[in-house]
């Protein structure tokens, strides 16, 4: 992880210090790549090079430097375009977390450092033996962490990109979890429904856009009682705390379904920002059916 003072420094020496203020927190390092997430049009391209430039300077470990001219889109929640700013011209790097190592394209599979926390946070709730089911799993950082972390009996890890699933085997593969990590391409609510019903203890569902319409293949896919990770986008405004507009949310969603007899709240918190008064959020809740 590069200090933060740091790459502050070296944007406000590019920069100055009024739009260095737009930029250096909006650096992020996957590997040996650093992405630089400016708002359109608000930092000309020539200076952004510079940045980019001054990164290979002064950080080792950094050889090639992007903008992130495009928004993450699609089915696949892929970055839609790169910018190339300075240094080698890949968007392929191997990214390390927890201990554990994840062979990533960028314009290819889902990927942020800014879960990181999040990862390690499911890993530790995760008890010996456990059945748990990623529905959305991407290059397959919280299944491969829950497995080098905790003792799971397996992680079906589910993903609708092909790309995706090979990536999940490879570095499942890497970090010799192969045994306890199952990459399943196709449909998360297909797949439950076709073959993962009431088998899991705990099932994840990290994808904000599919996680209320998904939930009761979530509720389907858990023994009589289970835990279910569910991440959600909401407006941070002046109307409520982020955490709580969530938790109803979910309440409301559990509450009509039939094969539900209770469900209990373990946790609410906010994961990260995602635009402008938009935060991601995460709710933990027990459900026994
Ligand atoms: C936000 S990313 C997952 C991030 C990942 N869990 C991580 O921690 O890095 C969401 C993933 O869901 C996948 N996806 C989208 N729709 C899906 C569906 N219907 N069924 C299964 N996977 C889906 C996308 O391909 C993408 O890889």
């Amino acid at each position: 992880m590069v200090r933060e003072p740091l790459l502050r420094r070296i944007a406000a020496q590019v920069l100055g210090e009024e739009k260095s203020r737009i930029v250096w927190k909006r650096i992020d390092i996957v590997g040996d790549i650093a992405i630089i997430r400016a708002p359109p049009n608000a930092i000309e391209l020539e200076e952004l090079k510079l940045i980019g430039e001054e990164l290979i300077k002064r950080l080792p470990y950094i050889r090639s430097v992007w903008l992130a001219s495009g928004p993450v889109d699609g089915p696949y929640r892929v970055r839609t375009s790169f910018t190339h700013l300075a240094g080698e011209e890949r968007l392929e790097t191997e990214y390390k977390e927890h201990g554990c190592r994840f062979r990533v394209d960028l314009s290819r599979v889902f990927i942020t450092p800014r879960l990181s926390y999040e990862h390690l946070r499911i890993a530790r709730l995760v008890k010996p033996e456990e059945t748990v089911i990623n529905m959305f799993a991407g290059a397959g950082l919280f299944s491969i962490i829950i497995a080098c972390k905790s003792q799971p009996r397996i992680v079906y890890s589910i993903d609708i990109n092909p790309y995706a699933v090979e990536l999940i085997r490879v570095n499942a593969q890497i970090n010799r979890v192969a045994d306890k990590v199952r990459a399943l391409h196709g449909d998360a609510r297909e797949i439950v429904e076709s073959s993962l019903r009431g088998v899991a203890d705990r099932v994840l569902m990290p994808l904000p856009e599919l996680a209320i319409e998904y939930l009761p293949a979530a509720v389907d896919a858990i023994r009589s009682r289970g835990f279910i990770h569910v991440y959600l986008h909401v407006k941070a405004d002046k109307q409520g705390d982020p955490r709580e507009k969530s938790i109803q949310l979910v309440a409301g969603a559990l509450a009509g379904l039939e094969s539900v007899k209770r469900f209990r709240f373990t946790g609410a918190r906010k994961v990260r920002s995602v635009g402008p008064r938009l935060v991601q959020t995460v709710v933990d809740v027990e459900v026994e059916k």
